[in-house]
């Protein structure tokens, strides 16, 4: 990887992939990015096949303000499959000739503590949320993902963290998708999901807003156009700037080539978070 490459986090979930097809169009896309001079870190969810996996075990799935309420067992399942789904993305990235390493949030050195019961506004109404088993990311321990990137390796990262005495955490993807680029400092945040960006109409409405500033997140956070898991995604790229992640967009991982497209092509696709 020459010095000129430019660092770019890129975020993916279940959503954002419809199946196997497209996780091998993705990393083909990945590929495409790193011929163009891009030096990629990835970081996965795997929201619906936690929660398809949890209700095949008969365990009831609950959400709040978009982040999953994760006791022992639940935090066992979210484990499973994101390892699972670790292993196929680094294969998938593997058959494109990339050199790609996987690991859990905790073996790259992420530090978490429990995330303390907050507040948080869902549909415009206050709901206090008690989580278990979910962390707040705290820390990055170590030079894991900075010796993946001076090997030439791509990092492809789960969200469980753990705290000092190696308790394990659930992470949201996004949340820690920020943390990761704000100290891998990556030039540019991509969060690929399963919509075209932040919908004005909310999530079934097909209006783009294309740029994003933070007073718009409050105002559609407080109107509830923005729901569930769009809260703690947008949440995320406000984080990210404030670190000094200078680019972050949000794109519609199940449109083929939607990053290349944006990022070489420069077309006017999803939603760009900016300051202000
Ligand atoms: N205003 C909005 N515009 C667009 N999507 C919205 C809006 N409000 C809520 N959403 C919901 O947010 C979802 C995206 O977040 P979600 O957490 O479900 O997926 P993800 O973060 O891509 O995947 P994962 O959580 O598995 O990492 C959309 O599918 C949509 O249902
Ligand atoms: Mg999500």
């Amino acid at each position: 990887m020459n010095s000129t490459s430019h660092r770019i986090l890129i975020k993916f979930g279940g959503n954002s992939l419809g199946g196997p097809g497209d996780l091998e169009r993705f990393a083909g896309e990945v590929a495409e990015l790193i011929t163009h001079g891009y030096q990629p870190i990835l970081v996965h969810g795997g929201g619906p096949e936690i929660s398809k996996e949890m209700e095949a075990r008969g365990m009831q799935v609950r959400k709040v303000a978009g982040l999953r309420v994760t006791d022992e067992t639940a935090l066992a399942v979210a484990e499973e499959v994101l390892c699972r789904i670790n292993a196929s993305t680094v294969a998938a990235l593997h058959d494109k000739g990339i050199e790609a390493v996987g690991v859990s949030a905790a073996k790259a050195g992420v530090v978490c503590r429990r995330k303390p019961p907050a507040i948080a506004i869902e549909s415009g109404v206050e709901v206090r949320i008690d989580l278990g088993w979910v962390g707040d990311v705290t820390g990055v321990t170590g030079s894991w993902i900075e010796d993946m990137l001076s090997a030439g390796a791509v990092p492809v990262i789960y969200p469980i963290g753990a705290d000092a005495d190696g308790k394990r955490y659930n992470v949201n993807a996004d949340t820690m998708a920020a943390f990761v680029a704000q100290a891998a400092g990556a030039e540019i945040m991509v969060l690929l999901t399963d919509v075209p960006g932040v919908l004005r109409g909310g999530e079934s409405s097909s209006d783009v807003v294309h740029e994003l500033t933070f007073k718009g997140i409050d105002e559609l956070i407080a109107k509830g156009v923005i729901t569930g898991g769009m809260i703690p995604k947008v949440e995320a790229c406000r984080d990210a700037i404030r670190h000094r992640v200078p680019v972050v967009h949000m794109l519609n991982g199940r449109d083929p080539g939607s990053m290349v497209r944006k990022l070489i092509g420069l077309e006017c696709i999803g939603t760009t978070v900016i300051q202000g």
